[in-house]
């Protein structure tokens, strides 16, 4: 356990992952869940994504939330999107920080996308191009890095390689995204061990959903190997309502939770991180699964 990082990097992605799987949430109530977040001590938001409205319409007034939402100093606000249009969209609207994703499974890429991997990578170079030219970092996402649900497991050197594509063309920085659950610490230590080879110093961020229960233990896994950047969204939202079995990223309470009684600072204030998450639940009006949110802290204290 030497290699544990003393402090993470959070990027809170319930306003956008989240809340693109879940049923559509009014402007004012997405503005006011990011602007709750802003003063929970997480220093990374993802705020919207600039997608097709048609594709993802949860996602349409992604202008407005980025006009309306508060710029906290001392929180960085991304946006993620999916093509140059959609890159173009973000620096617009004064994001200066872009996650461009893209598949290693070129079926998910076609079905998420309307492009293959390679057409998407080139696309990825043009984006970083601009966003460099405007003053703005990229980082790349490659996603369904464990596993698709279309093709199954993906081959590592397929994702490393299309990692590769995306550093060669000037990628800040990288992440792999686990789009589906389909992870287990074994996959995610072979996974970044073989990342490490080819690309010894680059920052690394993980973005891992709890499909399948895996989701801390994937994170222990990676925090062994001295990966400090974790996506997760508060209250574990997300998961789409019309899929069954689909389900959130890990909950941001729960990963704060168990990392900071480990040593591992987050600067987050966890009783108002759950509040937050509090606050999601009534925003889209169902329960949501952080067990966190739920039962509290562990030095919570039931009355005698
Ligand atoms: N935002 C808004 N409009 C966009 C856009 C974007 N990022 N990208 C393209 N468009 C518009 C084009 O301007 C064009 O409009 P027009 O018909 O009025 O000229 C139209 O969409 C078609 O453009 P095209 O490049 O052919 O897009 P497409 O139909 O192949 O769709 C995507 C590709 C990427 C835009 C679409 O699949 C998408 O938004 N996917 C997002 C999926 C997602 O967010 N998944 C979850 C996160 S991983
Ligand atoms: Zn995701």
């Amino acid at each position: 356990m030497t290699d544990l990082p003393t402090a993470l990097s959070l990027r809170e992605v319930g306003p956008r992952d989240g809340l693109q799987n879940e049923a559509p949430v009014a402007t004012e109530a997405k503005i006011e869940l990011i602007d709750r977040l802003s003063g929970t001590g997480v220093s990374r938001i993802e705020a919207v994504s600039f997608v097709h409205p048609k594709a993802i319409p949860q996602m349409a007034d992604a202008d407005e939330v980025a006009a309306r939402m508060a710029r906290v100093a001392g929180v960085r606000y991304s946006a993620l999107v999916p093509n140059l249009k959609g890159a173009a969209r973000a620096l617009d609207a004064g994001f200066d920080e872009i996650e461009v994703v893209v598949s290693a499974s070129n079926t998910h890429n076609l079905k998420n996308l309307n492009r293959t991997t390679v057409e998407s990578l080139d696309d990825i170079a043009a984006i970083i191009d601009l966003a460099h030219g405007r003053g703005a970092t990229v980082q790349v996402i490659v996603s369904t890095a464990w596993g698709c649900p279309y093709e199954g497991d993906i081959p590592v050197e397929r994702v490393v390689s299309v990692a590769s594509t995306a550093i060669a063309h000037g990628a800040d920085t990288l992440s792999y995204g686990d789009t589906t659950g389909m992870a287990t610490p074994t996959r995610v230590t072979r996974l970044i061990g073989e990342t490490r080879l080819a690309h010894a110093d680059l920052p690394l961020n993980l973005h891992f959903h709890n499909t399948r229960g895996t989701g801390l233990a994937n994170v222990l896994a990676a925090l062994q190997l001295g990966v400090s950047d974790f996506d997760a969204s508060v209250g574990g939202l997300g998961g789409c309502p019309y899929a069954p079995g689909a389900s959130g990223n890990i909950a941001t309470e729960e990963l704060v939770h168990m990392v900071e009684d480990m040593g591992i600072s987050t600067g987050v204030d966890l009783a108002a991180l759950i509040e937050a998450a509090a606050d999601a639940e009534r925003i889209v009006g169902r329960k949501l699964p952080s067990q966190v949110l739920r039962a509290g802290p562990r030095t919570r204290l039931t009355p005698a």
